[in-house]
């Protein structure tokens, strides 16, 4: 089968929004029936699926050369990232956290619940559609517990250099959290070389799975000393050990976890990675670098308004273009049968490997066509 073949939704329409959710493929779709399959089948194969659940952990932590002892499977990136606030002491002189302006809005959310416990919040603002470094240097101080940073901001695109906050951070003694959520499955991620401390994100964007499916990294130099509250069965040492008088949590990563997880999640996030990996990761970021790349290009030859940064090193797999209205642009385009999101009054274009030039010339005539929204 032909890897356009894989996605059916392709034959019909020209979808680019995987920065929302990435296309339904065969494959992930087939994981799903094997869930019920197994349901059916077999009833209850709990045993199994507790193995399906180390595989999903697995298949992540393959993709970003972790451990698997150093990743927690959770429902959602909010669900790791509260847990780990929550093992945070901000009692201390090291009590401030130094959040983006790129920020997932949960994320400084949970950071901003923090306040109640002591935590100082500081927002190192953007300039246009960059945060220049010299702003984290400012921010980041000898009180820095934490620097909260998103790897490809979903607003309009662009990319923060996470090798060189993180040594800003550790210079100064603060650790790093990685929102990755917008850049797994577009581009290589190694937690060791990038020498973050954590590092979040789920399924359901370009790792193609579907929502109820997130992990969060902890280097395991640090898991023994953090202890989350948000504690659940799941996250104990021994779930069989049924123990109603002690909190004991797990040794690893799994500690972050808390109840019941999500099964019929599990296969499909296996397959949704198992597919991207099967493509290759450096190819995939090539080929976002090309058809990103003509959008870019599209875009600013019919003079409408790029958001994103021009330069490819400083965004992600999505392209940002301004529209007045944005809302309107995006259901004409949808009648079009083109399918792309906006968020602010940026249009978001967002192509995955499963793209091709085509897709881009249609989308460029697509917003020609309206250009009375855009310019
Ligand atoms: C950068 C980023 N972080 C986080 C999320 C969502 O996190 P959660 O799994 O908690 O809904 C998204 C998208 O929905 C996102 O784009």
């Amino acid at each position: 089968m032909l890897m356009r073949d894989r996605f059916p939704i392709l034959k019909n329409q020209i979808y680019m929004n995987s920065c929302s959710q990435g296309a339904l493929s065969v494959d992930v779709k087939d994981a799903y029936a094997s869930y019920l399959r197994d349901w059916d089948e077999k009833g209850s194969p709990w045993e199994y699926w507790a193995e399906r659940n180390e595989a999903a952990r697995q298949a992540f932590a393959g993709l970003v050369n972790a451990e698997a002892s150093e990743v927690a499977v959770t429902t959602s990136l909010s669900a790791g990232v509260s847990a780990l606030a929550s093992a945070m002491d901000f009692s201390g002189e090291r009590n401030k956290v130094v959040v983006s302006d790129f920020e997932f809005p949960t994320v400084a959310q949970i950071w901003h619940a923090q306040e109640a416990r002591g935590a100082k919040v500081v927002h190192v603002p953007a300039a246009g559609n960059v945060i220049p470094l010299s702003r984290f240097e400012d921010a980041i101080d000898e009180q820095t517990a934490l620097v909260s940073i998103s790897h490809v901001c979903f607003r309009n695109g662009s990319k923060l250099d996470i090798e060189a906050i993180t040594e800003i951070a550790h210079r100064k003694g603060a650790l790093v959290l990685v929102d990755s959520y917008q850049a797994l499955g577009t581009t290589p991620i190694d937690v060791k070389r990038l020498k973050v401390d954590f590092l979040a994100g789920g399924v359901l964007k370009y790792l193609l799975a579907s929502a109820g499916l997130a992990y969060l990294y902890v280097r395991k130099e640090l898991v023994g000393g953090l202890n989350p509250t948000t504690m659940g069965w799941f996250s104990q040492a021994n779930i069989f050990a049924m123990d109603i008088y002690a909190n004991t949590p797990h040794p690893t990563a799994r500690r972050f976890e808390s109840g019941t997880p999500a099964v019929p999640n599990t296969y499909a996030a296996v397959a949704g990675i198992k597919l991207v990996q099967s493509v290759g990761v450096e190819r995939i970021e090539q080929q976002i670098k090309e058809l990103t790349g003509a959008i870019k290009e599209g875009v600013m030859k019919r003079g409408f308004n790029l958001v994103s940064p021009v330069d490819p090193k400083k965004h992600g797999a999505l392209i940002t273009v301004r529209s007045h209205k944005v809302d309107l642009l995006t259901k004409w385009l949808a009648k079009d049968g083109i399918i792309v999101s906006h968020r602010d009054d940026n249009l978001r274009i967002s192509p995955h490997f499963y793209n091709d030039l085509h897709d881009v010339d249609c989308v460029i005539d697509g917003l020609t066509r309206h250009r009375e929204l855009l310019v």
